[in-house]
């Protein structure tokens, strides 16, 4: 039986990985957390699988799942001396998902992107020289293609070191994935590149708001500053985590995958009119708009329309460049195309704003009696 050592279980699309592997694989996890004990790191996966689960199916697969209290950021990744050993002996693959994705931040991204993605090769790296690693997967994202206009990128000709990168994260993943490439040769390796994920195609509900909320304000506005015909490339969650989790499992014809939509990407227009708020666009302002929103974020008062300027000078270059990430790879690996977020942008658009951005989570409820009744796949 295979042991995963996962990092970023407990955040939203590590939540989608950790349900598919535990409903279609044996696996166990050795999911690095930043959680004093187990206690804790179950308090804090419960508040990510509760989108998943119900109390009933997280105690059915709880055992299968080992926390390695840790910090990306630490030396040795935080982890006790003899678990790290452990650790360098017991784990078949690694799924390095973790990362932050604070856009604003060089330190942070440094801090965590690539100085912790260094120490998890570092454990990798005596995993493999141990017994051998099956997989090294690293979930990266399209952002590593940098400043781009109107282009269908392939996954070979997405890293250009000439290009300049978007923000510090984009940056720092890029070069993660550099120095995956790079110290990891002997491991066979997978790199995913997801393009923006937002909500799940199956429900409304949903963990993540921060490009949620800059949708949901965006589809606000009457008059937008740029072209309706712009492609702008949104994915759903849950087809994005079953590809990490399918991909990763099996054996498969590329090193890189795009988790996106690609060519059926839906352009601004059309994602509008499936909101049924069809706003006017002027294409002309958009510089003034972009002015406007970047002297708002550097402002240092701290108000809604700062709130507003800060969320739209990270994300509008994302919305705004038109360029599409080519996914014919993935759907052929999985042999199934994502949803398109024209059909459940409205769905989403609604419980975001119902809930306030914010995911009403409840606390874990005490472990169930056992009675030998079957358990219940049901989510709450
Ligand atoms: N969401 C997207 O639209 C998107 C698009 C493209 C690529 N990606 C990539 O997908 C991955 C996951 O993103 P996400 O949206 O799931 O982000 P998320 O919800 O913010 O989750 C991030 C995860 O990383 C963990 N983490 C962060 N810093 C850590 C540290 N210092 N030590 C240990 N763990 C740490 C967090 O742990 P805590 O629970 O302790 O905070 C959390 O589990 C990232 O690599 C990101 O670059 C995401």
């Amino acid at each position: 039986m295979e042991t995963i050592f996962i990092t970023g279980a407990t955040g939203f699309l590590g939540s989608y990985v950790v349900d598919r592997l535990m409903h279609t694989t044996d696996v166990r996890l050795a999911a690095l957390t930043r959680a004093a004990d187990r206690e804790e790191g179950i308090a804090k996966l419960w508040k990510a699988m509760q989108l998943h689960w119900n109390a009933e199916t997280f105690y059915r697969f709880i055992d299968r799942i080992d926390f390695v209290p840790g910090d990306l950021t630490e030396p040795n990744l935080g982890i006790a001396e003899g678990r790290y050993e452990a650790l360098v002996t017991s784990c078949n693959s690694v799924l390095h998902i973790a990362a932050s994705l604070n856009r604003k931040s060089e330190k942070q991204c440094l801090n965590h992107n690539l100085r912790g993605t260094l120490s998890v090769i570092q454990l990798a790296k005596a995993m493999h020289e141990d017994h051998g690693l099956r997989r090294f997967s690293h979930v990266s994202t399209v952002a590593v293609a940098g400043q781009r206009d109107s282009e269908v990128i392939l996954e070979d000709e997405a890293i250009d070191w000439e290009v300049s990168d978007y923000d510090p994260y984009g940056r720092t993943k890029k070069f993660c994935e550099h120095m995956v490439r790079s110290l990891l040769p002997d491991v066979e390796k997978t790199f995913f590149r997801p393009s923006i994920v937002m909500g799940d195609s199956r429900f409304a509900e949903t963990t993540q708001f921060d490009m949620v909320r800059a949708f949901c304000t965006l589809a606000d506005i009457p008059v937008l500053p740029f072209d309706s015909n712009g492609r702008v490339d949104i994915v759903n969650a849950d087809w994005v985590g079953k590809a990490i989790a399918d991909l990763h499992m099996k054996k498969v014809k590329h090193q890189i995958f795009h988790l996106s939509s690609g060519t059926s990407s839906h352009t601004m227009g059309e994602i509008t009119a499936a909101l049924n708020k069809p706003p006017r666009f002027v294409p002309q302002l958009e510089n003034a708009f972009g002015s406007i929103m970047n002297a708002l974020a550097s402002s240092k008062q701290k108000n809604t329309a700062t709130m507003i300027g800060s969320l739209f000078k990270v994300f509008l270059p994302y919305i705004t460049y038109d360029t599409v990430f080519d996914n014919s790879r993935a759907v052929e690996a999985l042999g199934e195309a994502p949803v398109p977020f024209t059909r459940y942008c409205k769905d989403l658009y609604r419980y975001a704003k119902s809930v306030g951005y914010e995911y009403p989570a409840k606390p874990l409820p005490p472990a169930p009696q056992t009675t030998g009744a079957k358990p219940s796949e049901a989510r709450p």
